[in-house]
């Protein structure tokens, strides 16, 4: 449990990312198109490093391009599937990047902040077909500890009201969090919390069932 924290939602959860790790002027990295970084970088008083991304590479980061950006940098903001492409990170595209990050954590001196990895997987279940989804901690393990999963029911379980999010990551981190959330009010609603869980798989079946109906429809037409 002290790896986790829950909270009203995925946005409180990634404010409260972006709270406790980034002091006032850090950098922070994220890709252009991306959902919101700009807004929460500009909350903390961050410097942005924003990349722009390329069609050919799915509008996702790659690591040849986040690597000259690195030097200082105390978030890197990443996000599979990511808002606004629904795109997807390739296994090989995301072990590059934390190879990258491992490798750039291994360099900095014991005073020195580590590059933390903010992961926003809020549309994981909604992948389709072929396409896998991926996460920094099952490829490579040592990541887990500079990595901070954002989720939540919002898009999984198309709960956006329900307003249930949660985070994984290093317990220092989630401890950080905690104590900030606990001063801003965004504790799970109690009702959410006790929603039977049977009401959202559901929901998810049905989500499935539309999704292959519709694309079975448009193999035949
Ligand atoms: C990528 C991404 N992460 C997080 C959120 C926030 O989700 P929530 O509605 O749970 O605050 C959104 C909402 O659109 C999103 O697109």
């Amino acid at each position: 449990m002290s790896e986790i924290v829950i909270s009203c939602g995925g946005r409180p959860i990634i404010y409260a990312t972006y709270r406790t790790i980034v002091d006032r002027g850090e950098k922070v990295i994220y890709a252009t198109p991306s959902w919101n970084n700009n807004h929460y970088t500009h909350f903390l008083e961050g410097e942005h490093v924003v990349l722009e991304t390329k069609v050919e590479n799915d509008f996702m980061p790659t690591a040849a391009e986040l690597k000259p950006l690195l030097k200082g940098a105390t978030l890197l903001a990443l996000c599979s599937p990511q808002n606004p492409t629904g795109t997807t990170f390739a296994k090989k595209q995301l072990e590059e990047i934390c190879d990258m990050v491992l490798e750039e954590n291994k360099s900095r001196s014991a005073d020195e902040k580590p590059l933390y990895v903010l992961f926003d997987q809020m549309y994981w279940v909604l992948t389709f077909g072929d396409t896998q989804h991926y996460n920094p901690v099952s490829l490579r393990p040592a990541m887990k500890d500079y990595t901070i999963f954002i989720d939540g029911m919002s898009k999984a379980f198309a709960g956006t009201g329900v307003r249930v999010g949660w985070a994984l990551g290093p317990k220092h981190v989630m401890s950080k969090m905690k104590s900030i959330l606990s001063h801003v009010g965004a504790g799970a609603p109690w009702p959410s919390r006790k929603l039977p869980p049977n009401t959202w798989f559901r929901k998810r079946m049905l989500i499935n069932t539309l999704l292959t109906s519709k694309a079975k429809w448009k193999n035949a037409s």
